[in-house]
């Protein structure tokens, strides 16, 4: 098979490193690709939104099959569009339609499907600039800590958790008075949840599903969870507390209403379903759903697959993913995220990566790398992930640490804690 990528990230690397593997993909474009795609595929200079090109592309390559990395293409509904232009139409888009993507565009869709379908979630509701009032009401009923979510896509930025009732209620005026945009048109109001988060990922082809390796990230930009929320610093796989038993009732109470529900609504998915879960008190409940894989989960889920993972798209995209076999490989993995001094705030871009070629004991993932001259550079604040194997998850967090030394650039920072408190 033909198989052309989407996406420019460390997700993206890791992906295109699983694809390559498989025996059944002859050709892998990425587009558009980094300085570590390159290495396992071809990069294509077409941008992910860019519909058009990609579509000639597709067609130009005799491509066989399409793989979705980010949800920005997936939101702007590049499954629909692929599947409209009769040019197109018979190659599969691993991805949801512009209307399952909307599990992750709007907050307030992913809250109000999951109370149709009776899926375990903080208790909310939803307020516009009509409702300003409500909401103000609507606040007084919850305890502290509060937490207000943009109903649309913010960049990652548009869920806030403020102390105090006053504070909220400023807060509330911001965000519906424009704060992130058209993104905070809405504003959905719920219950805080207190415990530890965990990512699940799930491959359906719309009737059938495949549970993958679980995650654990770490968001924040300091040591212990402290400082400013990045993309994500790192990644666990398998996470401790998701057991059998907790796992067998995020599969009866939340995967499968979700992928039941999805199909009821006659919502067309056919891809990766992201489940933000939190567990309290032994019990999971969905914090949020992403249409896409998570990064840097995917730099750990990634190494713990080992099915062909080909093999498993190729259901999705043929209806029979039960007849697929999801191996997991019994090993910890982790993934430790360098990144560039300054980030999430300002950074400086371009400078010179060295030691790449001296490491032997991880797999590296390039996140924002550019090759400049023939020299890689740093091209983004999250620049390389370096994913190690271990018979538990301190044996490959030594190793991705030992590693993480030999690859030299300026200013370069990263999380040392990572899976510590699991
Ligand atoms: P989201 O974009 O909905 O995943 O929210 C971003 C982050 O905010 C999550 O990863 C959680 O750490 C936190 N968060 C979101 N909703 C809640 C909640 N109801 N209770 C506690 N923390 C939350
Ligand atoms: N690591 C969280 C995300 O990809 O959204």
């Amino acid at each position: 098979m033909n198989i052309l990528l989407l996406g420019s990230g460390g997700r993206e690397h890791a992906l295109a490193w699983k694809i390559a593997q498989s025996a059944k993909c002859s050709k892998l474009f990425i587009a558009p690709g980094n300085a570590g795609t390159e290495a396992v595929g071809e990069n294509v200079a077409i941008a992910v939104d860019d519909f058009d090109n990609l579509k000639n592309f597709a067609v130009e390559k005799k491509v066989d099959m399409i793989v979705v990395g980010p949800e920005d293409p997936l939101v702007k509904g590049v499954y629909d569009i692929f599947k409209e232009d009769e040019r197109t139409a018979c190659i599969p888009v691993i991805g949801p339609s512009k209307a399952g993507a909307v599990l992750e565009g709007s907050k307030d869709f992913a809250k109000s499907f999951m109370k149709r379908h009776h899926i375990p979630t903080a208790a909310y509701d939803t307020f516009d600039g009509t409702t300003i009032e409500e909401g103000m009401k609507f606040l007084e009923t919850l305890k502290a800590p509060y937490v207000l979510k943009a109903d649309g896509l913010a960049a990652g930025k548009g869920v806030l958790i403020v102390p105090t009732l006053e504070e909220a209620k400023k807060e509330l005026r911001e965000m519906l008075g424009g704060m992130f945009g058209n993104a905070s048109a809405k504003v959905v109001i719920e219950e805080f949840l207190s415990g530890i988060e965990c990512s699940v990922f799930v491959l359906t082809d719309g009737t059938h599903y495949q549970i993958l390796p679980e995650a654990k990230d770490y968001k924040r930009i300091g040591e212990h969870d402290t400082g400013l929320n990045t993309g994500g610093m790192g990644s666990v796989s398998p996470v401790p507390f998701a057991t059998k038993e907790w796992m067998e009732k995020v599969e009866e109470r939340i995967i499968r209403p979700t992928v039941e529900g999805l199909k009821e609504e006659g919502i067309d998915y056919k891809g990766f379903i992201f489940f933000g879960l939190i567990n309290v008190n032994g019990e999971p409940k969905v914090i949020e759903y992403n249409c896409r894989m998570g990064d840097p989960e995917t730099e750990s889920v990634m190494l713990r697959l080992k099915s062909d993972f080909v093999d498993l798209l190729e259901g999705v995209a043929e209806g029979n993913l039960d007849q697929r076999k999801v191996e997991f490989d019994r090993r910890s993995a982790v993934c430790v995220m360098l990144v560039s001094g300054g980030y999430p705030e300002n950074y400086v871009k371009g400078y010179p990566i060295s030691g790449l070629d001296k490491v032997d004991g991880a797999v590296v993932f390039h996140s924002g790398t550019v090759l400049k001259d023939g020299q890689v550079v740093t091209a983004g604040g999250r620049v390389i992930a370096v994913s190690s194997y271990g018979e538990d998850k301190e044996e490959a967090l030594q190793k991705s640490f030992a590693e993480a030394q030999k690859i030299v650039f300026k200013d370069k920072y990263f999380r040392s804690d990572i899976g510590q408190d699991l």
